[in-house]
């Protein structure tokens, strides 16, 4: 069996695997959480040494570590398309196609997340071994409009799920988007086709956007003690 060596060395190592796949002259997705900062600080170490990047933050925690480490910056509407995207997740589940399937979320970024991952040529997803998961079993994020809490709860019950407003750890009320809206954390146990499910949850009136990315990523970097595992290569 494989040492894992902790999960913040696993992160360390996936982020810095990812980032080493970057080349002179692309446009990288920036993703969100403490696994993609492992990332962003390796590609400004790389652009310190002469790398020629431009990149995409997903969430403004990306976009000050970027800032941090001096990584040129741009927008989506500003470039013709994005190289490469690397993010974390909450959980990965292998598909039978070959692909991935993700819950995402936890930073309360999957808005801008999904937006950008869709986007990239490539999306690579890092992660430590603990997120590798069969099936998905992880509460879905479910970013909403703040009015529609209620009618989005009570459509997700209807879906098979239960619903909890996130709140925010240190303080007494809900946890509110870069969007400005809210999010459901919406438990459905063990998710058996999270394709159908991740349809109807976007479907729901109010619903920003929710955190299935089904078939999106191209490999998963699973980060250990002393190597990375890649999959889907
Ligand atoms: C943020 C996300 C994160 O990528 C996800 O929560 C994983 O975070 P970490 O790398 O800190 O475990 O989806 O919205």
């Amino acid at each position: 069996m494989k040492n894992t060596g902790g999960s913040s060395e696993a992160k360390r190592r996936a982020g810095e695997h990812a980032a080493d796949l970057v080349e002179d002259g692309e446009v990288v997705g920036l993703g969100t959480g403490s696994t993609t900062a492992h990332a962003i600080r390796a590609l400004g170490r790389a652009v310190d040494a002469g790398l020629d990047v431009q990149a995409i933050p997903t969430s403004f925690q990306s976009r000050q570590l970027a800032l941090d480490a001096e990584i040129p910056l741009t927008s989506l509407d500003a470039v013709d398309g994005v190289d490469l995207a690397i993010d974390g997740a909450d959980q990965v589940a292998a598909r039978d196609d070959g692909g991935f399937d993700l819950v995402k979320g936890g930073g309360a970024a999957h808005a801008r997340e999904k937006v950008v991952d869709a986007a990239a040529d490539r999306f690579v997803v890092v992660a430590d071994p603990s997120k590798l998961v069969d099936p998905l079993d992880y509460p879905v994020p479910v970013e909403v409009l703040p009015d529609a809490r209620p009618t989005v709860a009570e459509a997700v019950r209807e879906l098979g799920g239960e619903p909890s407003l996130r709140t925010a750890r240190r303080k007494d009320g809900p946890v509110v988007t870069e969007n400005g809206n809210l999010v459901l954390d919406c438990d459905f146990g063990p998710i058996d086709d999270p394709a159908t499910l991740a349809t109807g949850l976007s479907a729901l009136p109010g619903v920003l956007e929710q955190g299935l990315f089904v078939g999106l990523a191209d490999e998963v970097h699973i980060g250990h003690a002393d190597d990375v595992d890649v999959l889907g290569r």
